[in-house]
């Protein structure tokens, strides 16, 4: 049994060619001696940029919402037990897949560099068992090569349902997976809540999407009675 945790839609991608020559994009280019082309888009240094984006840049550049959540799921007790897979799907179509032996940076910065390194060269580290691995593939081509056989995604739009029933509900497959959308605002795509069988809202309040996964987790591993001791 392994749960799949897919941080969907996630707000990680390259600086887009528009606002390449923008000066917020030129100034963190050369501090971090790379074309502007190969930087991840990132809020904290390139709002400026960001807000020339279609939408004033709505929910782009987010980087650490991926960070604090996978650091969350591959420090569990699941994780640690090998019965957790975490993938990110990007808004526009990349999905990364991570080891579950991978040792994240433990600073934003550090690890949205190590995210350029992939980009640059779909797989880091460069020699050695692969730590995170970089492709082009949809949401649905994801799920489908997975072969998962249910697939639950979260979402303040779904039908209301405490996270102990979801993940009571979840341990009767044997290969589950939950979809987080690794975003600031909005919601998922029609296209997303189409390849779900369930969408669930798991409380009255919107929460972090790393507080979700923690909590995810945790009622899963209580569901299939992981051993503590
Ligand atoms: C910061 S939220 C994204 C904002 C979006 N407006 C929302 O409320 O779903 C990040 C993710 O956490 C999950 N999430 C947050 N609050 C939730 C809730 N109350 N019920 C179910 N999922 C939730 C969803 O997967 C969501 O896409």
């Amino acid at each position: 049994l392994v749960l799949t945790l897919i941080l969907a839609e996630s707000s990680v991608e390259l600086v887009p060619n528009e606002i390449a020559h923008h000066p917020a994009i030129i100034a963190s280019a050369r501090r971090k001696q790379r074309e502007p082309s190969d930087l991840i888009l990132d809020q904290s240094y390139h709002h400026a940029a960001i807000i020339r984006l279609r939408n004033a840049g709505a929910g782009r550049g987010r980087p650490d919402i991926v960070h604090f959540s996978l650091l969350t799921a591959l420090g569990s007790p699941l994780n640690a037990q090998r019965e957790l897979q975490c993938f990110v799907h990007t808004r526009d179509d990349h999905v990364i897949t991570i080891d579950s032996r991978a040792r994240l940076p433990r600073n934003t910065d550090r690890f949205t560099s190590l995210l350029e390194k992939l980009y640059q060269d779909s797989v880091v580290p460069s020699t050695g068992a692969s730590l995170m691995s970089l492709s082009n593939q949809t949401l649905q081509t994801l799920i489908e090569r997975q072969r998962l056989d249910q697939v639950v995604a979260l979402s303040t739009q779904g039908i209301d349902k405490p996270l102990e029933q979801v993940a009571d509900e979840l341990q009767h497959f044997k290969k589950p997976a939950v979809l987080v959308g690794g975003f600031p605002d909005g919601h998922f795509s029609h296209e997303t809540v189409k390849l779900s069988e369930k969408t669930y809202r798991i409380d009255k309040r919107r929460l972090d999407a790393w507080t979700v996964v923690g909590r995810t987790i945790y009622d899963y591993e209580k569901s299939i009675g992981l051993k503590r001791f």
